[in-house]
């Protein structure tokens, strides 16, 4: 006989992280040791992990995954009015790192299947002036990458592989955040190990490396010269104790993928024949669906009106990104190309996730999902 579910009333948040018994331990070593700020044992440990993880050879530890992009992208030493080519469907923090370094941003569109960046439309942005791309991964699929790795190696573009939303998925076979000259990821507490608040930028290069491990600590001098500063840089510094919680989560990593799977693989099953949504399917001709986050176009219904219901059932669900060429700073700086970028409009205009944290159970999916179904009638 099937067992009878019982549907708590209780808020459901739109994510709740996990936390292990290993990262307790590591925080109370870090304290016990009086290494709280960001030197300390942690923090190479972390780094060296994390690279290792993601067959890279270097990994410099930053305070989030925005500071990441923008002292990735500093170390390119580009110059000014050199284009870099973004998605406009992504967060805030692209565009702002390429305006704040007196770069172009070059918006492309999205794709209708995956959600991610036109590969066609960001090859046909490159030109002379192109001096790198972000190649940003969103949501669940990767961007299927292997053409613009091309195009850029033979034009000698710098790639930058936003792989924040992207931790353990794989793309033909190699981990995504291991491709391009650089990979940067964010640790927030939505994301798929979190130290609190943090991120990472990895690499092959070790004059990068070296770059960016100046930028993300104020470019300070050594030995005699350590209050010389030869460059603008940053305080973007890990603490030891987050770190400490990094290596903890990293040690979990296979159930945390696991559990991703099960929660998107069990909203797949279960809004798979709801004719009112759009949603991704677990796998397509490249990669396995890891499901960042379960996100939904819906066809017909208003998405503030659903977003609403849900909310006074007690379910907490978050927008789609607003793509850059609709925000009001990026209007107001009058920056952009004149395009339109209807397909990262639609997913705005449409999209949302549904709680989809590790700490979703099985009882808060059956409950958001008949809630759902019955709100979409
Ligand atoms: C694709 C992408 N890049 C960068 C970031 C920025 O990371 P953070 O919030 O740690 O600054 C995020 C955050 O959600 C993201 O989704």
């Amino acid at each position: 006989m099937k067992k009878k579910l019982k549907l708590s009333n209780k808020f459901i948040p739109v994510n709740t992280p996990k936390i292990f018994r290993q990262e307790k331990l590591n925080v109370m070593d870090c304290l016990k040791s009086g290494w709280i700020s960001s030197q300390g044992k942690y923090v190479d440990l972390f780094e060296k992990k994390f690279s290792k993880y993601n067959n890279r050879l270097y990994g410099v530890a930053v305070c989030n995954g925005t500071a990441a992009l923008e002292i990735a992208l500093k170390s390119l030493n580009l110059k000014k009015n050199d284009e870099v080519i973004i998605p406009s469907f992504t967060i805030i923090s692209s565009i702002l790192c390429i305006i704040k370094l007196g770069l172009k941003p070059i918006l492309v569109d999205s794709d209708l299947n995956n959600w991610n960046m036109s590969v066609e439309q960001t090859i046909e942005k490159i030109n002379t002036k192109t001096k790198a791309i972000i190649i940003t991964h969103i949501y669940g699929y990767p961007v299927e990458m292997n053409k613009i790795l091309k195009i850029a190696k033979k034009k000698k573009i710098k790639i930058i592989e936003d792989a924040a939303e992207m931790i353990g998925q794989n793309y033909m076979g190699k981990k995504c955040g291991s491709f391009g000259d650089l990979s940067t990821f964010s640790f927030y507490a939505n994301k798929h190990i979190t130290t609190g608040e943090g991120g990472m930028v990895l690499t092959n290069n070790k004059r990068l490396y070296i770059k960016l491990r100046s930028l993300r600590n104020l470019c300070f001098g050594v030995g005699d010269n350590r209050f010389n500063h030869d460059d603008i840089g940053y305080n973007y510094r890990l603490t030891n104790i987050q770190s400490a919680i990094g290596c903890g989560q990293l040690k979990n990593i296979k159930w945390i993928i696991k559990k991703k799977l099960y929660v998107g693989n069990m909203y797949y099953n279960l809004l798979k024949s709801n004719k009112n949504i759009i949603i991704q399917k677990p796998q397509n001709k490249y990669s396995k669906n890891i499901y960042w986050v379960f996100g939904l176009l819906l066809k017909k219904h208003n998405k503030r009106y659903v977003m609403k219901k849900l909310l006074d059932h007690g379910i907490e669900t978050r927008s789609f990104f607003k793509p850059m060429h609709m925000q009001t700073i990026i209007k107001k700086l009058n920056i952009l190309e004149k395009n339109k970028y209807p397909i990262s409009e639609n997913l705005y205009n449409k999209g949302f996730y549904l709680p989809s944290g590790l700490g979703t159970t099985r009882n808060q999916i059956y409950k958001i999902v008949k809630t759902l179904n019955k709100i979409l009638v």
